[in-house]
């Protein structure tokens, strides 16, 4: 086997992944051979992603905007002429906050973005995908254990791992796989974010809660993109072939979110 070229003629569409976790998929599915299409609602990181990268194309898309979706996906089909592998990576934090001081509307736009966006763009794709393909979605270790104070986001990512399932078993038959990829406390701004804004409702230091939040993973360290993108990179190649239906964490093991 070809480690170096596991997705040799392979093509991928990855949403929101101009940056971040996806664009780090992204980037490990071009040095393996694929050809990449991404959509992401930041203009300045879809230009970044054109300009560095002769097998990714990126648009602009705010996948908020469900009636977007489907000429999304027509633009994919367009620049990969066929389509091997979704990675729906997709996904919003949401407010942090008490159940009480949550808002309708930051409920809404959550499951838009980490659920709706998913559905949608697998609703039009699948059909036209190639069989013995692969499906990737992003959730996260919140779709595994209890998440305070993220309710919105926690109940989009349990959603998004029993869609993974029950696409399994439905598209098993045509030999595609679909899995989800459960990353832990990711390294980089994001978590940062996430780390201050529980902070504040804790009423305690950044510092505190990062010590906080770290100590629930076993491993006690934060997980970088390079993790992920391997993780990816092995369960949509052919060194998963063997792997579906299943909700894989890259997270340290974490028993206990902070
Ligand atoms: N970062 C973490 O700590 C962490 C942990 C667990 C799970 N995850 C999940 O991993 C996935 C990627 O996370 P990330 O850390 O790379 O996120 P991020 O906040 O860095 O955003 C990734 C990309 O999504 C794009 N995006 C945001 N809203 C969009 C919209 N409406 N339409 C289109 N694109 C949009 C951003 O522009 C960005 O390029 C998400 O599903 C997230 O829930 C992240």
């Amino acid at each position: 086997m070809d480690y170096n070229n596991l997705l040799k003629d392979k093509t991928a569409l990855i949403t929101a992944g101009a940056d971040g976790i996806g664009y780090g998929i992204a980037k490990r599915f071009e040095e393996a051979g694929a050809k990449v299409f991404v959509c992401d609602i930041n203009e300045e990181a879809v230009d970044r992603v054109n300009l560095n990268h002769s097998n990714i194309r990126a648009i602009v898309c705010d996948l908020r905007q469900t009636q977007l979706i489907s000429s999304m996906v027509e633009s994919a089909f367009d620049y990969l002429s066929k389509l091997d592998i979704i990675v729906n990576n997709a996904g919003i934090a949401g407010e942090t906050a008490g159940v009480g001081e949550q808002t309708l509307g930051g409920w809404q736009e959550c499951l838009q973005v980490n659920m709706t966006s998913h559905f949608e763009t697998m609703r039009i794709a699948v059909p036209r995908m190639e069989d013995n393909g692969s499906i990737l979605s992003v959730a996260s270790v919140a779709g595994r254990v209890g998440f305070a104070y993220r309710l919105p986001y926690a109940a989009t990512k349990w959603g998004v791992i029993g869609m993974a399932k029950s696409l399994a078993v439905e598209l098993g038959p045509r030999g595609i796989r679909v899995n989800a990829l459960l990353p832990g406390i990711v390294e980089g701004e994001r978590q940062n974010k996430v780390i201050e804004a529980k902070a504040k409702v804790k009423k305690v230091s950044f510092e505190e809660m990062k010590k906080e939040i770290l100590s629930g993973a076993s491993l006690g360290q934060f997980v970088t993109h390079d993790d992920l993108a391997e993780q990816a990179h092995f369960l949509c190649s052919d060194l998963g072939k063997n792997i579906s239906g299943q909700a894989i964490s890259v997270c340290g093991n974490i028993e206990k979110a902070g």
